[in-house]
């Protein structure tokens, strides 16, 4: 069905894609000379490598993207004209008109398990990831959205894809990495790591340091050591950042400094607690991470969600969860045991605690839409029951893989 509709729609507006295609190859002769079109060894499904072809956008040679890159091959890639030949890679079979960009043969066994799984279906010109920021986006972020396109693959989500890069293609704000003419070179994500990195996130009063304890004893029972940390803290360097951020100091943060203050904290963490740890096989629970951040400062407080992924997996060198456990509650339950924890042990609300109902509410819908668009790695769990009752429900994620 999708490679009928493939073919349908190539052949349907030909009569508009291949005179425009055929004027960017004089442009290119024109102002470039000869080779016309720039051939790559790429990844197509299966993983089975075809010779990949682009109209041609920059000098031939050595030296950086960005010198290499012509002023009309610059006009030439903001039209999208570049792709055009890859239609005759749709007619072909190769590729299809939506499906996980194809990515050059070398990075083939670079490629995690997760990663690897966007070769199960064919190539697109156009994609889920396209459509949510091009270029723009870290390769950890790419590769989560193909996997999503993976999973959640229909002829109506095709179409949305189709409909949403027509739109896009008026939109020129994605095509650049920031600091790149176009992405950099994707070197492959944590491979050498040995040990299990699971966090742990959810709202306030939401009982996560409860079941993190609770864990640790259940992994080390099975013979797995673990290191317990908690976000923002877990170095001495950390848990003063903490106090900067958490407490009633004359001056309060502005948002972009608190959000940089847990960022600065996060690369202190991963550098001399995670990665370390997970190097030396052991497994990293963590009370809070990187999504966090995404809920808190995105949702939250209405931070640009793209530019903290960015600044996120910067801060992070890429290094995400194995597993994230979401503690969810009803707002009533949280803001009931949130009065209780202040009333027994006599401490106030800290700075971002007395956010107010619609903050709370905000990263609450938050968090349950990143759950939605990670399923595979964000696992929700109900935390309105007993302790013993959420306990188990986390086993039940953790088991498979302890
Ligand atoms: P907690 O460890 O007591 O939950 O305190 C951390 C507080 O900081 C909590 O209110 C959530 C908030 N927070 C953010 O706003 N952004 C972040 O990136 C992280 C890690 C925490």
């Amino acid at each position: 069905m999708k490679r009928a509709f493939d073919i349908f729609l190539t052949l349907l507006f030909l009569p508009v894609w291949l005179p425009v295609l055929l004027l960017g190859m004089v442009a290119v002769l024109v102002t470039m000379g000869r080779p016309v079109f720039y051939v790559d060894r790429r990844a197509g499904k299966d993983g089975e490598v075809f010779a990949f072809r682009k109209l041609r956008t920059m000098k031939t040679g050595e030296g950086p993207d960005e010198v290499r890159l012509t002023r009309a091959g610059r006009i030439i890639r903001k039209l999208s004209i570049d792709e055009l030949p890859q239609l005759f890679h749709v007619l072909s079979g190769k590729m299809s008109l939506v499906g996980p960009r194809p990515l050059p043969e070398r990075y083939l066994p670079r490629y995690s398990e997760q990663e690897r799984r966007r070769h199960l279906v064919r190539p697109g010109i156009t994609g889920w990831a396209q459509v949510n920021g091009r270029n723009a986006i870290s390769w950890e972020r790419k590769f989560d959205l193909d996997g999503w396109y993976v999973d959640h693959q229909s002829m109506g989500l095709d179409l949305k894809i189709l409909a949403l890069t027509i739109f896009k293609a008026f939109d020129f704000s994605g095509i650049g990495h920031p600091g790149c003419a176009t992405m950099p070179e994707f070197t492959g994500t944590e491979k050498t790591m040995r040990g299990k990195f699971i966090t742990f996130e959810g709202g306030e009063g939401c009982g996560k340091s409860t079941q993190i304890k609770r864990l640790k004893a259940k992994l080390a029972a099975r013979g797995i050591e673990v290191v317990l940390t908690r976000e923002p803290g877990g170095t001495v360097l950390n848990e003063r950042i903490r106090t900067l951020i958490k407490d009633q100091l004359e001056e309060a943060p502005v948002d972009k400094c608190e959000l940089l203050l847990f960022l600065a904290a996060r690369a202190q963490l991963v550098e001399k607690v995670v990665r370390p740890a997970l190097e030396a096989g052991k497994w990293v629970v963590s009370d809070r991470f990187s999504d966090s951040t995404k809920a808190y400062q995105g949702y939250g407080r209405g931070m640009d969600l793209k530019s903290i992924e960015l600044m996120n997996s910067f801060a992070c060198g890429g290094l995400k969860p194995d597993l994230t456990l979401l503690l969810d509650l009803p707002e009533e339950t949280a803001q009931a045991r949130m009065r209780l924890r202040e009333e027994t042990t006599a401490t106030h609300a800290d700075r971002i605690e007395q956010a107010g109902n619609m903050f709370h509410r905000r990263l609450k819908a938050g968090f349950l839409e990143m759950q939605r668009a990670e399923p595979g790695r964000i696992k929700l769990v109900d935390a309105s029951g007993t302790i013993e009752e959420v306990e188990r429900e986390i086993w039940k994620s953790i088991a498979p893989i302890a």
